[in-house]
């Protein structure tokens, strides 16, 4: 395998930029091509199948481009098509959901785990089963935070508003579940509220609750792949990004938000032709 290739990263919009931002801190001499979905985002409200078809477009697109490994960043698609990728590809394929279960093991001290996502990805249960099936005597319990999603895509990051839509939510898991010690904040929109979601699950749980950002914890998983396959990129240059969207309507503003640098140029392409 070439190390030279870069990494593929799809998500079904912007908001897998915040993992792409992760995966460049981790892995400065990696390139990466990133595909955002942003002609039919959200994932989040869809069906099994629906997401799992758009996933497979979505990764034939990248493979055509020449990559070495692909990066699931969306939470949702991670849920429904990991299986049926895996299948498809002769690539490792790597999903956030799994090494988002595998931090939470690590970090929970009582075994009882909470986990927010999208209406999909909560009603999938893949992190339930993930995490379920890591040791005996785990608890999980799971809510959707689904208007989360566009509070970010919008930047209302703070404020009345957003802690409001973060303190119904998250209520409603505390009132199910009170003995949670971990959280998965398992949507890649999400960590833009870390501090919010710190603060509210301290006054509702009465104590810290640890917070889980699966896509860092994919960048782990990615990083172990790379070394333990010998796909390392060579060192000494920077790696390179290149970000393409399905539909380019205000990308620059939101993009840039989620990853965090200056989103400069973002190519339109068509996954379906
Ligand atoms: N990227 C999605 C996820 O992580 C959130 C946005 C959507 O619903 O498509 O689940």
């Amino acid at each position: 395998m070439n190390g030279d290739l870069p990494i593929g990263v799809f998500d079904s919009g912007v908001g897998g930029l915040t993992v792409v931002r992760s995966l460049r801190e981790s892995l400065p001499h990696e390139s990466f091509i990133y595909l955002g979905d942003t002609a039919r985002v959200p994932y989040g409200t869809k069906s099994p199948a629906t997401v799992v078809r758009y996933s497979l477009n979505n990764a034939r697109f990248l493979l055509a481009q020449g990559i070495k490994m692909l990066v699931v960043a969306c939470n949702t698609a991670s849920a429904h098509a990991i299986p049926a990728l895996q299948k498809e590809l002769s690539i490792p394929v790597v999903g956030v959901v799994e090494p988002g279960a595998r931090a939470a093991l690590s970090a929970t001290r009582n075994g009882c785990i909470g986990v927010i996502g999208t209406y999909g990805t909560v009603e999938s249960g893949a992190y339930q089963k993930a995490i379920s099936e890591l040791r005996d005597k785990l608890r999980v319990a799971a809510e959707p935070c689904p208007l989360l999603v566009p509070l970010a895509e919008e930047g209302w990051l703070t404020g009345d508003v957003p802690r409001l839509v973060a303190t119904e939510y998250l209520g409603r898991l505390h009132a199910r579940f009170p003995e949670a010690d971990t959280l998965v904040m398992g949507c890649t929109h999400y960590p833009l509220f870390r501090e919010l979601i710190a603060e509210v699950t301290t006054d509702l749980f009465g104590r810290e609750v640890a917070l889980i950002d699966s896509g860092i914890a994919a960048t782990a998983e990615v990083a172990h792949l790379l070394r333990r396959r010998e796909m390392e990129a060579p060192g000494g240059v920077s790696g390179t990004l290149r970000v393409m969207v399905t539909d380019k309507s205000r990308i620059d503003i939101v993009g840039t938000r989620f990853l965090g640098e200056a989103l400069t140029e973002v190519s339109s392409v068509d996954v379906t032709a």
